[in-house]
Parts: structure tokens; sequence; C-alpha cells
């Protein structure tokens, strides 16, 4: 067992779910006959920001909007980068007034290059970074036009991955980077080709289970020693801690209603 991992201090963006609510459905996880219940979801996430602050990362907070209720998940906001902002365009309607709100914030913040973007993308939903490539999902919620855009924008080489479960609608529910060019990911997310593109790049991945997918344990944060992920993917568990992770189990139910986990609320912003 690798015994060298270690924590790099990372800095995050995360959004408060103070209006949270599954009040519509836009993947097969959502039904608004399901309800969330406000203060569990409430309780839960200022669980998730208070591990990344025992942990030594920092979380910057963004403000929620009213009638935006998927906000909670601020992954999908926007991509940070060598700290360049590419902005969010959602696929659908009732997430489209979150980019605005985040681009807001970024200019706010002081973050000098920011793109606004032409084609249809939901942010780290469906980019994820490796040391080596970026990593862009599509079939549900992203354009394949948009890695061209991204790749101009980053300078970085973008691997399109094509996703075929509507289950798995975003390429973080899907695969999750855990180290440099080390990831985790479930095959059948994927399409054939996509399949062996991820086989020729990462011969060595974790390969999640079924049960450990539909859990959503692949919607992780790592900081390159910790790896946080829903408390339900138990398969995933010991595989991490024989790499060298550790991993730390992290209730999130409440947000698993709406089709989203730890990762789904944790926006890394990159410098
Ligand atoms: N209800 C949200 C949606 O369907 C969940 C988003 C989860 N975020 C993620 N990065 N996978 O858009």
């Amino acid at each position: 067992m690798r015994t060298d991992r270690v924590a790099a201090p990372r800095r995050y963006l995360m959004c408060p779910p103070n209006h949270y609510r599954v009040s519509y459905s836009i993947n097969p996880w959502m039904d608004p006959d399901k309800p969330v219940d406000p203060a569990i979801a409430l309780f839960q996430w200022e669980d998730l920001r208070d591990r990344y602050l025992s942990l030594g990362h920092t979380v910057e907070v963004l403000d929620p909007v009213p009638g935006l209720p998927d906000m909670v998940f601020a992954a999908n906001g926007a991509t940070v980068i060598d700290g360049r902002v590419f902005g969010a365009k959602f696929a659908n309607a009732e997430r489209r007034g979150e980019a605005p709100a985040h681009l807001a914030w970024f200019r706010a913040n002081g973050f000098p290059e920011i793109h606004e973007p032409e084609h249809i993308n939901e942010g780290e939903g469906d980019f994820s970074a490796t040391a080596s490539w970026i990593l862009a999902g599509a079939g549900f919620r992203s354009s394949p036009q948009v890695r061209a855009e991204a790749q101009e924008f980053f300078g970085r080489p973008v691997i399109g991955l094509e996703l075929v479960d509507p289950r798995y609608y975003h390429l973080d529910t899907a695969l999750g980077v855990l180290d440099g060019d080390e990831i985790m990911y479930y095959p059948e997310a994927f399409s054939p080709g996509s399949q062996a593109v991820l086989a020729r790049l990462f011969p060595d991945a974790l390969i999640a289970t079924e049960d450990d997918a539909a859990a959503l344990g692949l919607n992780a944060v790592s900081d390159g020693l910790h790896v946080l992920l829903p408390l339900g993917a138990t398969g995933l568990f010991q595989p991490l801690r024989d790499r060298g992770f550790k991993p730390i189990g992290i209730d999130v139910s409440e947000l698993h209603k709406a089709g989203g986990s730890v990762k789904c609320a944790t926006m890394e912003l990159r410098c």
C-alpha cells in the first residue's frame, strides 16, 4: 500500500441549501413526491463544509438565490482551472439563472479571466481535471462542441467521453478524480468507445461496482489524501484505503434526492 499520499490545501466554493427543494424533475433521481427535509439538508451541508475546514481547506460561500433550488450543487456553475473561469450554460431552463449568479461572484472576487461560454455545459458536472487532461462528459447536459471551446480557453487537452445511462447524466456522477492522473469510474455509464478511451488512458483506475455508482460514490472530492464520499458507497472504502487514501464517509442523503452528492455540492477553485 502506498503511504506517501499528501493532502494539498484546496479552495472550494459552496452554496448553502437555503432554497433547496425537489420541486421539478430533470434527472431520474428527482421525484417531487419525495420531498427534501430542509433542516436535515442544511445540517448535512454544514457538516460537509466543516469537514473541509477541519482538513485545512478554504471554503468560499456563494449566496443562494430564491427560486433556484438546485443552486446547492455549486459545482455546476463554472469550471475553474489555473485561476481561469469557464462559465456554465445550463441545459435545462430551471437552472439557467444559476450561471449569471456564479459569474457575478467570480467578478466580485477578483478572477481576471472569465469566459462566458457559447456552448451548453454545466461546469464541473461534466468537466474534470486530471494532471494531464481535462475530461469532458456529454450526452445529457453538455454539448460535444463545448470541448473545443474549453480546450482553446484552458490550453489543456480535452478528452471527450460519452455518457449513456440517464442516472449518470453528469460526468462527476460516473467518474471521480483521486490524485494526479488517478481516477475511479463506473464503466457501464459510458459508451463502448469511451470505455476503451478510459481503459487506455487510465489502465490502473479503480473500477466501481453498480451499487457504489448508484450510491453516487463516484461523486467524491479528494485532496490527494482524504477522499470525501457519500456514506452509502461502502464498496469503495477498502479499495481506496488499499491505494493509500483515507476515505471519509459523509451523510448527504438529502442531496441524493436531487441526484447529487458530495462533489456536486463542491466546486474546486483551482489556482
Ligand atoms: N438536480 C441537479 C440536476 O439535475 C443535480 C445536479 C448534481 N450535480 C452534479 N454535479 N452532478 O441538475
